[in-house]
C-alpha cells in the first residue's frame, strides 16, 4: 500500500474543516469516539470504503459500522422502527450500534455492508466525532482504527503505531473514555445482541423490558450468522494470552483485576467500567514487552461480559 504522510489534526474548528475536506476527497481519517478510535471514510464512496479495507488489511466480507450525527440522519439510511426509536432515545449518542434493514434509496456503498441488506449504524457521543460528522455533513463508515485482527486503539499513539503512512490524517483528542467497541443490537428481526460492548446488555434489556437473544449463547437462532465480523481470533496481541490466571508461569507478564500483585492492573479497585477503559491500552503495553500475557479472572457480569469476549478472542488460537 502506498506510503503517505499522515497529518496530525486536533479538534479545533479549523482542523475539523481540514478533516471534512480530506473526507470529501475520499481520504481517510482516524478519529476518536467514546468507545475506540475509528478509521473514517465517506460511507457513500466506494473508493473511500475500499481504502478503509486496504488500510486495515481487512477481509472484505466483514461489514462496517456507519456513523451519523443524530438519529434523524440515521433514518435516511435505514428503515426505522419503534424499538429503534426507543433504544436511540435511551442510548444515543453513545456506545450502541443498531442493525436495521437498509432503505431502498440509502446511497451507502455496497462495500460497507459487504452485500448484506441491513446496515449497522450508530451515533457517537465524542465531541470530536460529532464535530467531524457535522463538518463533513454525511455518513462515515468507521471500523476501529487498527490493522485487521489487531488490538483496538484507545489512544492516538495506538493508531499511529498501526496505521502511520497508510491514512491521510489522525485527529488526536486524547484517550477514549469507554475503551470497548459499541454493543451491537440486531433489530431486523427479534432484538439480538450481536456483539457485547461498551453498553451492558443488562441496561439494554432494562430499557426494552425484555431479554435480548444472545448470539453466542442462544442456540435457538436459525437465521444465518448476521455478525460476520465475529471472527474468533480478533483483537489479538502478538504475544500469546492465557486467561483466568492468578499468577504467572515462566516468562509471563500478569494483567490483574482487583487488589493483587501484577504487572499492570485493569482496575485495582475491581471496577469493571475502569477495567473496560484500560483494557486495550494495557494489552498494547504488555504486548510491547514481547512476553506472553496472563490475565486474571474478570467477573462475567455487566461490562465484564464484553471484556471477557475481547479477552477470549485475544487468547484464541490463530495461525
Ligand atoms: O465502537 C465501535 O463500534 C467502533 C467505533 C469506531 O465506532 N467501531 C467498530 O467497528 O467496532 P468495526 O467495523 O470494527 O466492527 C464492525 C462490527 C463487526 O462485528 C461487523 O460484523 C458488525 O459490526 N456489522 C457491521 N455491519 C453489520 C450488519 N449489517 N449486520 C450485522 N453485523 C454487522
Ligand atoms: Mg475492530
Amino acid at each position: 500500500m502506498q506510503d503517505q504522510e499522515t497529518m496530525r489534526l486536533t479538534s479545533t474548528p479549523a482542523d475539523l474543516a481540514r478533516g471534512a475536506a480530506i473526507l470529501r476527497a475520499d481520504g481517510l481519517i482516524a478519529f476518536p469516539t467514546e468507545t475506540v478510535y475509528g478509521l473514517g471514510g465517506n460511507a457513500c464512496s466506494g473508493t473511500a470504503v475500499a481504502g478503509i479495507y486496504a488500510a486495515k488489511g481487512r477481509p472484505s466480507f466483514n461489514p462496517l459500522i456507519v456513523h451519523v450525527a443524530d438519529s434523524k440522519i440515521a433514518q435516511r439510511y435505514v428503515i426505522w422502527s419503534d424499538v429503534a426509536e426507543q433504544l436511540a432515545r435511551a442510548f444515543w449518542p453513545g456506545p450502541l450500534t443498531i442493525v436495521l434493514p437498509l432503505r431502498p434509496d440509502h446511497g451507502i456503498s455496497s462495500l460497507v455492508t459487504a452485500g448484506l441488506d441491513t446496515l449497522a449504524i450508530r451515533v457517537p457521543a465524542h465531541p470530536a466525532a460529532q464535530g467531524l460528522l457535522r463538518a463533513f455533513n454525511g455518513p462515515l463508515a468507521a471500523p476501529s482504527a487498527n490493522l485487521s485482527g489487531r488490538i483496538s486503539p484507545t489512544t492516538a499513539a495506538h493508531v499511529i503505531a498501526g496505521l502511520e503512512g497508510r491514512i491521510a490524517a489522525i485527529l488526536d483528542d486524547g484517550p477514549c473514555a469507554v475503551g470497548l467497541e459499541s454493543s451491537i443490537v440486531g433489530l431486523a428481526g427479534t432484538p439480538t445482541l450481536l456483539r457485547p460492548g461498551g453498553l451492558s446488555s443488562d441496561r439494554i434489556e432494562a430499557e426494552l423490558g425484555s431479554k435480548l437473544l444472545h448470539l453466542n449463547s442462544d442456540t435457538t437462532l436459525t437465521a444465518p450468522l448476521t455478525a460476520p465480523g465475529q471472527l474468533i481470533s480478533h483483537y489479538a496481541p502478538t504475544a500469546t494470552v492465557r486467561l483466568n490466571a492468578n499468577q504467572t508461569q515462566g516468562d509471563e507478564v500478569l494483567l490483574g483485576f482487583g487488589a493483587m500483585d501484577c504487572d499492570l492492573n485493569l482496575s485495582a479497585m475491581g471496577d469493571l467500567t475502569q477495567a473496560a477503559a484500560n483494557l486495550f491500552d494495557c494489552l498494547h503495553r504488555l504486548d510491547a514487552t514481547g512476553r506472553p500475557i496472563a490475565v486474571a479472572l474478570i467477573p462475567n457480569k455487566g461490562l465484564g461480559i464484553a471484556i471477557n469476549d475481547r479477552l477470549r478472542r485475544a487468547a484464541a488460537p490463530r495461525d
